[in-house]
């Protein structure tokens, strides 16, 4: 069955949203599965930008059904938002679905996530603040509002009369001075339900359906796998799972449905917020990669660390997601280096690291060990036209050692390869497609 799984196999950014978008043109149906808007993908079609944080990438492909599972956290404000802006540039959102039985974020969420981090002090996630940790932990403990009650204004009335007491009793335990109005939360997330209703569905079976006529489906990861809340570098992890086993969860469908998993690797390493992060580079070099890569956050426009690409990382979310191929993003930022290194390690204490420890204060006395590799200048205009039309071979020599080394590490074919931000800039280096 044609599922194919988009998974980030490092702290999120490594490019999903372009590699979603063009796998997107052979799907029939995208998903999403988990996070909410602490995502941003950004696609530039044309010479036009688009920033998506909610809805899925496929939107962007006239024709494509979107559907968000039910595994994703919904601040609905942000996604009429998100929606209204499509619209405006003429992006149809019909064959958009959103699960019924995915969690709201409501405005105390978005309250208790900063007033949590203040009360972290020292010790904060950095989190991207749109109420994502509260959401999910409401609904682990079986406090959450979900789809099904915002569209149901009896409902939903009903579990705010009790949720807001309770929630502002937390707030005020924190000391945080804001005050909730029941009523015109109510009111609010009322109107919201009403606007996105006909969008709301049962999309698990729906899926299930698309899949079992032998139609494309694509699973679009939000985040990476070391943000993933058990395997990634806990605490300073977002709040769902990130790893593939939860495409067939967070979307309602059987794991034994999915049979792709591409993982998206950016061809260095980047991470925003707090947390270790062992090839890290504070100097010159990492301030280049960040500059050309424009890495900064497409949702809290937040700078990224940058640092060197680790195997470590990679391999440990192949291992987690079972990838079949990697994606491979943003190549064209390391051009004009000169020099490269890939963490191919860990040394602690003497002794080989290879895995990565669940214990922080054990990562970070980690030093990653290095392969050295030479560089390959920018590529210019003319170069990128003739690689887009020659393909692999014609990219520059060691450009092509680089993703030949990454390759024999991983055990792993690169399936695609990304050149630059343009829509069509990326090699299709696949010997099938699904
Ligand atoms: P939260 O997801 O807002 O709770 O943030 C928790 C951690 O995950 C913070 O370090 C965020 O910067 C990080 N994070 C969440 N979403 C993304 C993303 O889409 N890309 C990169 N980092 C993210
Ligand atoms: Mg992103």
């Amino acid at each position: 069955m044609p599922a194919l799984v988009v998974i980030g196999s490092q702290w999120g950014d490594e490019g999903k949203g372009k590699i979603v978008d063009f796998l997107a043109d052979e799907a029939d149906v995208v998903v999403r599965f988990q996070g909410g808007n602490n995502a941003g993908h950004s696609v530039k079609i044309g010479e036009e930008l688009f920033a998506l944080h909610l809805v899925p990438s496929g939107i962007l492909r006239p024709g494509k059904m979107a559907v968000i599972g039910n595994g994703v956290v919904i601040d609905p404000g942000v996604l009429l938002e998100e929606l209204d802006n499509l619209v405006k540039r003429g992006v149809s959102i019909e064959n958009l679905r959103i699960s019924d039985r995915a969690n709201v974020i409501m405005p105390y969420h978005k309250l208790l996530d900063g007033a949590e981090e203040r009360l972290r002090a020292g010790a904060k996630v950095g989190t991207t603040g749109r109420g994502i940790g509260p959401s999910y932990s409401d609904k682990v403990a079986r406090l959450g509002v979900r789809m099904c009650d915002l569209v149901d204004e009896k409902a939903l009335r009903e579990k705010l009369e009790f949720l807001v007491p309770l929630k502002q009793r937390i707030l005020d335990a924190y000391g945080d001075t804001a005050k909730l109005d029941m009523e015109s939360i109510c009111r609010e997330y009322a109107v919201y339900g009403e606007r996105l209703a006909k969008h709301v569905a049962d999309t698990g079976p729906m899926v299930m359906e698309t899949l079992t006529v032998k139609k494309k489906v694509l699973f679009e990861g939000a985040q990476g796998s070391m943000l993933d809340i058990d395997h990634g570098t806990y605490p300073f992890v977002t709040s769902s799972q990130t790893v593939a086993g939860n495409a067939a969860s967070g979307s309602g469908v059987s794991p034994l449905l999915l049979d792709q998993v591409i993982g998206v690797v950016k061809a260095y390493t980047t991470r925003v917020g707090a947390g270790p992060f062992p090839s890290e580079l504070t100097d010159d070099t990492g301030r280049r990669i960040a500059e050309k890569g424009s890495e900064f956050g497409t949702t809290t426009g937040r700078a990224r660390r940058c640092g060197w690409l680790d195997l470590v990382v990679a391999r440990y979310s192949s291992s987690l997601s079972g990838f079949t191929g990697v994606a491979m993003t943003k190549i064209d930022v390391l051009g004009g280096l000169g020099e490269l290194k890939v963490c191919t390690n860990y040394e602690l204490d003497g002794a080989k690291i290879t895995t990565i420890p669940a214990d922080l204060r054990v990562l970070e006395r980690c030093r990653p060990e290095y392969a050295t590799l030479k560089g390959w200048n920018e590529i210019g205009p003319e170069r990128m036209e003739k690689i887009l039309a020659e393909g692999f071979s014609a990219l520059p020599r060691n450009m092509r050692r680089y993703i030949r080394f990454f390759e024999k590490q991983m055990g792993l074919r690169v399936v695609l390869l990304g050149l630059g931000r343009r829509r069509n800039e990326i090699l299709d280096l696949r010997r099938k497609k699904w």
